[in-house]
């Protein structure tokens, strides 16, 4: 087929063209009708004059799927659809054909679909990423994305891609577990972050390494938090944070330059705070520090550093690790580790955007012993640490180099930079609120075979 996308038939006046896509409207105007033909690059006007066609053209309804095959024509000046990227041109219909029907959509997918309801969006995702504001969303997320990779590709990293079938990773949420068939009682776990990996990647002598990264958290949902998340996920080795910073800095300018030029940065160099001045100026962690908070178009980014290596669990009363354990605490509070560990503060980072925590890193520890102090610390016994930890102890012992990074959560920064208030309005196939994906019907049962062949019973 000799198709053309409705864009590209801008530059061919008076030549025969053949367009395909999806009726978005129809104008019926007795003798003539119009519609907008929709594909991936936007709509264009469609006429029917020719009395054949227009009898023919009388069946065609919204979502219907066709082939027209038409004359490009320059419109008249004040026929000029300014609101249109193909508004100058309109194509005469010679011939068209019905590809396929379509019943009537559940909701409106012409106009923004955010005040329909989340179930039907979700359980209708295929219509509802047909949207205007849905497509640019995916077509933003996409340009970002390459612009990460084909900016860190330059600069010496590469992309690995690393395990999704795992062992815990202790991050602080709760994990999703998948029951393994061979070996009967054993589980493997989904990976919070590719954390352990990345840095066995450096042990491996990666030196700079990133990932696109697919993420998996079983924790409550919020408008910026899903079970099922991306990180852009980097890593480097023989650096100190300031390597990293900066590093980060000067690639995210360069992105908002180059893909959203409309914004303003406020604060260039991103002012930085350490986590007691945040705390006690904004008292949060992530402060919003925009001059004005109602304009879409200014981006306010800030560092915080200095966290605490520690936190009091609220819950249990338990030390937990504030970033996760395998952070390595400043040098000059070293010494305080024994005595007293919850005034030890790491060298721990994150970056925050417009009020948002859009990533978060850490220089690691190399060491065998520092790493068991801190588990250690972490009220692990010697048991524990062997059965959880033991390959990273191990691996540290084989000429571990000095390493540190960071990780972007990626949809948070999209949602921000889109200007959405949820990030599942830039992910192409979400969970809802209470983590159901409506369109799959996941979870669901499972028969009582397959559940047998992983050795799993269901207890009422
Ligand atoms: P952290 O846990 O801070 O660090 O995560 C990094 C970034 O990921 C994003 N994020 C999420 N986005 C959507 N849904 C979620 N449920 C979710 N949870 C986190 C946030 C956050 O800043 N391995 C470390 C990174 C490192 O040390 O290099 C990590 O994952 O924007």
């Amino acid at each position: 087929m000799s198709r053309i996308f409705n864009i590209d038939a801008v530059e061919k006046v008076g030549a025969s063209v053949t367009l395909c896509g999806w009726v978005h409207a129809r104008r019926d105007m007795g003798k003539i009708i119009f519609i907008d033909l929709r594909d991936k690059t936007g709509l264009m006007q469609v006429v029917f004059a020719d009395s054949k066609l227009v009898e023919q053209a009388n069946e065609l309804r919204p979502e219907f799927v066709v082939k027209i095959v038409g004359t490009v024509k320059k419109r008249g000046e004040k026929y000029f659809n300014k609101k249109l990227a193909t508004g100058e041109v309109e194509i005469e219909a010679t011939e068209f054909e019905i590809l396929n029907e379509s019943k009537t959509p559940p909701f409106e997918i012409d106009k923004d679909t955010i005040s329909v309801n989340e179930e039907a969006r979700l359980k209708y995702r295929y219509l509802d990423l047909r949207s205007e504001r849905m497509h640019k969303n995916l077509e933003l997320r996409h340009k970002t994305i390459k612009f990460l990779r084909d900016y860190l590709d330059k600069v010496g990293f590469i992309e690995v891609e690393t395990p999704c079938l795992t062992k815990g990773t202790p991050e602080g949420a709760r994990e999703f577990v998948v029951p393994s068939r061979l070996h009967s009682g054993s589980f493997y776990v989904l990976p919070q972050s590719p954390q352990q990996f990345k840095q066995l990647l450096m042990v491996a002598g990666a030196e700079r390494y990133f990932q696109i990264a697919r993420c998996f958290r079983d924790e409550d949902q919020r408008g910026d938090r899903q079970p099922e998340f991306t990180q852009l996920d980097m890593e480097m080795s023989f650096v100190e944070q300031e390597d990293i910073l900066s590093l980060i800095e000067i690639m995210t300018i360069k992105m908002v330059q180059e893909l959203f030029p409309e914004k303003k940065i406020s604060g260039n160099p991103f002012p930085r705070l350490t986590y007691a001045e945040a705390m006690q100026k904004y008292d949060s962690d992530k402060p919003d520090l925009r001059q004005d908070k109602n304009n879409k178009d200014e981006l306010s980014f800030c560092w915080v550093v200095d966290f605490p290596m520690f936190e009091m669990g609220e819950s249990d009363g338990k030390i937990g690790a504030m970033h996760h354990p395998f952070t390595s605490p400043k040098a000059e509070d070293a010494t305080l580790l024994d005595a007293s560990p919850l005034k030890v503060r790491a060298n721990a980072y994150d970056l925050v955007l417009n009020g948002y925590e859009i990533g978060g890193g850490s220089i690691r520890i190399h060491k065998r012993d520092l790493q068991n102090k801190i588990f250690e610390i972490l009220g692990l016994s010697k048991e524990e640490i062997e059965m959880k930890f033991s390959h990273m102890l191990e691996a540290f012992e084989y000429g571990a180099p000095p390493h540190g990074g960071i990780a972007w959560g990626l949809d948070r920064f999209i949602m921000l930079m889109a200007g959405e208030p949820n990030i599942r309005e830039v992910m192409a196939f979400p969970k809802t609120g209470d983590a159901r994906d409506p369109l799959m019907g996941a979870p669901s049962p499972l028969p009582e075979k397959a559940l047998r062949e992983v050795h799993i019973k269901i207890v009422e």
